[in-house]
């Protein structure tokens, strides 16, 4: 039986670094959910993560590193945007898209020569990362196209004791995944919004940024259908939540309802409503999957406004709403 380690024990967190240095994967916990951990230096152990999460080997892995001094050493150009993104998110939920620096294999990269990096805001992460001393490549621990995990009990529930060791350091307090910013050429862009809002990161660099819908590079988060529970999700207009509750029961399915702010009274199966974006992105993972547990056929998604965590969220819940293979 794989175990699931006490919070944040010194002793729970040299032996998740031992398990890197051999070659091993670790679950670990994040500000924005758990990663699925190898060495970024040893190909073999990052190509496990790709067998373990069914991923395209094509689709990059992000790198995590243990603070942004430690940036020269992974990535070969770094310009004044970079650094000043690093220096006003990190720790946080914002990840650089660089140029490669040589130490990180293309099996990380999916053949790009660009890296995705970022200094994660957990103090298990960071401990971890402290005492491994390289960097770590890991993606969300969930499977390929799922729900991403924000408690260690969903990585447990996802891999059972195909991932032995987890770390547990609890709920994760942001919920959504780190916001990439590609400052690997000459404009910025926003490939995946995440944690850091669009604001933050366009009042940093002294312009608005703009989110892409579609980019060159490949980001399995860009997918038609990602973030995806079993039930079918659909975005629906609050004014319009009775109504579909109302015909989705006459056809015998149940209904479940998410949704931030004031929601009209509905007579779903299940309801979950948020005060802020904020609480709704923390808990929109566990949600998802709560309401599988429920046996919900239909989840009965209402967007928040594309403003501030609101951007991240209705990107999850447009993807999780996505056609399916
Ligand atoms: O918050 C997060 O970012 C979490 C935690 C564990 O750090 N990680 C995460 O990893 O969300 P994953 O693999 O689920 O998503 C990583 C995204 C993918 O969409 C991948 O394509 C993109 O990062 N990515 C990684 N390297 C890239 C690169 N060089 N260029 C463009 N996109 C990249
Ligand atoms: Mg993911």
């Amino acid at each position: 039986m794989g175990s699931v380690d006490e919070i944040g024990s010194s002793e729970a967190i040299d032996r998740a670094a031992s398990i890197l240095r051999g070659g091993g994967l670790v679950a670990f916990p994040t500000e924005t959910v758990y990663g699925l951990g190898a060495d970024a230096e040893n190909p073999s152990a990052v190509s496990q993560i790709f067998e373990l999460k069914r991923r395209p080997t094509s689709h990059p892995l992000i790198v995590h590193i243990a603070a942004a001094s430690q940036l020269e050493a992974w990535t070969s150009a770094i310009d004044e945007r970079a650094l000043r993104l690093a220096r006003g998110c990190w720790p946080g939920p914002l990840t650089l898209v660089l140029p490669r620096g040589p130490r990180i294999p293309h099996a990380v990269t999916g053949g790009l020569e660009t890296v995705g990096l970022r200094v994660p805001a957990h103090p298990v992460a960071l401990a971890l990362l402290r005492a491994f001393g390289g960097a770590v490549a890991a993606p969300s621990a969930n499977r390929f196209g799922r729900v991403s995990a924000t408690t260690a009990s969903h990585v447990r529930a996802e891999f059972g004791d195909l991932v032995p060791t987890i770390l547990d350091g609890g709920p994760a307090e942001v919920g959504v995944e780190s916001t990439i910013v590609d400052v690997s050429g000459p404009t910025i862009a926003i490939l995946r919004p995440g944690g850091v809002t669009r604001e933050q990161v366009s009042a940093i660099v002294g312009h608005d940024v703009p989110v892409l819908e579609r980019s060159e590079v490949r980001v399995p988060g860009q997918l038609a259908s990602h973030y995806a529970p079993r039930a079918q999700v659909v975005l629906t207009a609050k004014r319009d939540l009775a109504e579909r509750v109302a015909q989705l029961h006459e056809d015998g399915r149940r209904v479940a309802v998410l949704a931030v702010g004031e929601v009209p009274p509905v007579d779903a199966d299940v309801v979950f409503t948020a005060k802020t974006t904020a609480e709704l992105a923390q808990r929109l993972y566990a949600v998802l999957r709560d309401f599988d547990s429920a046996r919900c056929d239909v989840i009965l998604a209402s967007a928040p406004d594309p403003a501030g965590l609101g951007l991240a969220i209705g990107d999850r819940l447009k993807r999780a709403a996505g056609p399916r293979e």
